[in-house]
């Protein structure tokens, strides 16, 4: 019973890379988002190798895969009109689109999308890679993009958050996961992908790239081979890429503070915009007027115009005034300076940000936010009870509600599911770092890959049953908190908790086509389970079974 219900593999039975038909030049000016006559045009010049048979041409896709076509130049169109294109209903809204909705709108930035927007709309760059220190709003911006660009890629638009993927080769996999695409037996998931896209227009937003960064010559020739493929990259590095357009994102503009600024200048400072947004949402009473405008802008400064760190500070006006608050950050701010001059400023910044806001915590909620810290994928509330909840005060919703207040964590809807939580990126790290300085590490990974064991064991008896379906939607949904419970074992070198969770989670590989990703663990459960007299033969039997059905 192996689940395809939204399996975008193309129907044919054929591994794709079989495809080899020649495309028409309307055919290839689609792929390549370019008019029709563009690819005549490069026919004519000889810059586009094609045949012609029967008054039709006929390129093939090797040929349109080397090709780039040169930059036209783009017809001025009046501002108003191009505002009332966007608003029209098109066909593409139908088109795969998966990108999360902002959790609120875009301050400022207008200079930066426009150029990205550009960029990412041209055949001449299709990757580009925004790069910027945590916070800054890399993610954000690449999610307004994609909300721009949706009529342009008529086959879709994808977003991979790569931030719970630590092994580089599971790369490729996590991408055709979130396109549905499944593997197939004895054809290389990049193969799969590549007859996915070949043929298609498609912009696919690779989120967090800086930890698989050794994955960026499979995005190369996944670009090489996919002329209609766009790739939009966040990342804290750049990919060293030859073919890469980085654009780095600079912080929010702030306001001149060297001299007092007038109050219309601080008003339109996006840094201070954020900011206002953010502390009339902890107190809806709160106004920026001429009495507190010097200290909000002091703060925007003090905090290098970062999104991130601004959220967080403005979290705390509920009981700081602006100018407390400026005075306490400043007092954290020169105590972490003076010993960390090697850091760059910003990364400091930031991590001053979200240090002072973990400062204002009381021992409970500390404790709470540095163990919840382990969940690699989110999180809902009963698994924050079971892995962090070994505190008896209050009830656990209306605490991780104060740690979504205070701008620590956030709220996923999944719909018919309940809420999960969530941590951005940056914020998480911090808190992996705080749990790891505390006696409570072992303790937590420990209680969270116990929490993960439970989950598969509970599935065991279920799998090829009715049950599966809602089964392996849970594990999907735990997925990287699966993978974090397994390096954590591991990496601890508890062999028989890794044969253990291996051998009654291969179903779920299997069901879900994660055949290489589980293979790959199942041998590894095998070598360490071969010989060893402590591993009960029962799961080692599993690890086998598995093995022979993923491999
Ligand atoms: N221009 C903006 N307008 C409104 N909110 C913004 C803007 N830029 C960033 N933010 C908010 O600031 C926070 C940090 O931004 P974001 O998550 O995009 O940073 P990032 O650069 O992707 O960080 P990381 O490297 O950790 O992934 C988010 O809550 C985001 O919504
Ligand atoms: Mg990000």
């Amino acid at each position: 019973m192996i689940e395809r219900a939204d399996d975008r593999t193309p129907d044919s039975g054929h591994p794709v890379t079989e495809e080899t038909s020649p495309l028409t030049a309307r055919d290839a000016a689609r792929l390549l988002g370019v008019n029709e006559r563009t690819v005549r045009r490069a026919i004519a010049r000889g810059e586009l190798r094609a045949t012609k048979h029967a008054g039709v041409f006929r390129i093939e896709r090797h040929d349109l895969s080397r090709y780039r076509p040169r930059k036209e130049p783009v017809p001025h169109r009046p501002k108003g009109r191009r505002q009332q294109l966007r608003l029209l209903p098109t066909a593409p809204a139908l088109a795969p689109f998966n990108v999360p909705e902002p959790r609120s709108s875009l301050i400022g930035r207008e200079h930066e999308t426009r150029s990205i927007r550009d960029m990412v709309l041209s055949a001449e760059t299709p990757l580009v890679t925004l790069i910027g220190p945590g916070g800054v709003g890399k993610t954000r911006l690449a999610l307004e993009i994609a909300g721009q660009a949706r009529d342009a890629f008529i086959d879709g638009i994808w977003f991979v958050d790569l931030s719970p993927i630590r092994d580089p080769e599971l790369v490729p996999g996590a991408i055709a996961g979130v396109l549905g695409i499944r593997e197939a037996a004895g054809v290389p998931v990049t193969d799969r992908l590549r007859g996915y896209l070949e043929r298609r227009r498609t912009l696919i937003l690779l989120d967090n790239f800086e930890q698989v960064v050794s994955a960026g010559p499979d995005i190369a020739t996944l670009l090489s081979f996919c002329p209609g493929l766009t790739m939009l990259v966040t990342s804290r590095v750049p990919l060293h890429l030859a073919d890469e357009h980085r654009f780095p994102v600079p912080p929010l503009a702030v306001p001149d503070t060297t001299h007092v600024p007038s109050f219309a200048k601080v008003q339109l400072s996006a840094a201070v915009q954020l900011f206002c947004r953010k502390a009339h949402a902890v107190r809806p009473d709160f106004e920026l007027t001429e009495a507190n405008a010097q200290a909000v802008s002091e703060v925007c400064v003090r905090l290098d115009g970062l999104p991130l760190a601004i959220e967080l500070a403005a979290a705390r006006v509920n009981i700081l005034a602006p100018e407390a608050l400026l005075a306490r950050l400043e007092h954290r701010l020169s105590i972490l300076t003076g010993g960390s001059r090697d850091v760059p400023a910003r990364l400091r910044s930031m991590r001053d940000a979200i240090g002072w806001s973990y400062d204002l915590l009381d021992e409970t909620e500390q404790r709470l936010f540095r163990r919840l810290a382990v969940f690699a994928g989110g999180f809902t509330e009963e698994a924050a009870s079971i892995v962090a909840g070994q505190e008896r005060s209050g009830s656990m919703l209306d605490r991780l509600a104060s740690l979504v207040e205070k701008g620590l964590f956030f709220t996923r809807d999944t719909p018919g599911d309940e809420p999960r939580f969530a941590m951005l990126e940056t914020i998480r790290e911090f808190g992996v770092e705080q749990l790891a300085g505390s006696k409570e590490a072992h303790d937590t990974r420990a209680t969270h890959a116990a929490w993960c064991l439970d989950l598969a064991l509970n599935a065991s008896p279920y799998w090829f049953t009715s049950e599966q379906k809602r089964l392996s939607d849970q594990l999907e949904r735990e997925h990287d908190n699966l993978r974090a419970a397994f390096e954590w074992l591991a990496n601890a070198d508890d062999r028989q908790a890794v044969v253990r969770l291996a051998g009654s989670i291969w179903p779920f590989w299997f069901v879900r086509c994660h055949w290489a990703e589980g293979t790959a663990w199942l041998q590894w459960a095998l070598a360490w389970s071969d010989g060893d007299r402590t591993i009960e033969r029962s799961n080692e039997s599993a690890c086998s079974a598995g093995r022979a059905a993923c491999g």
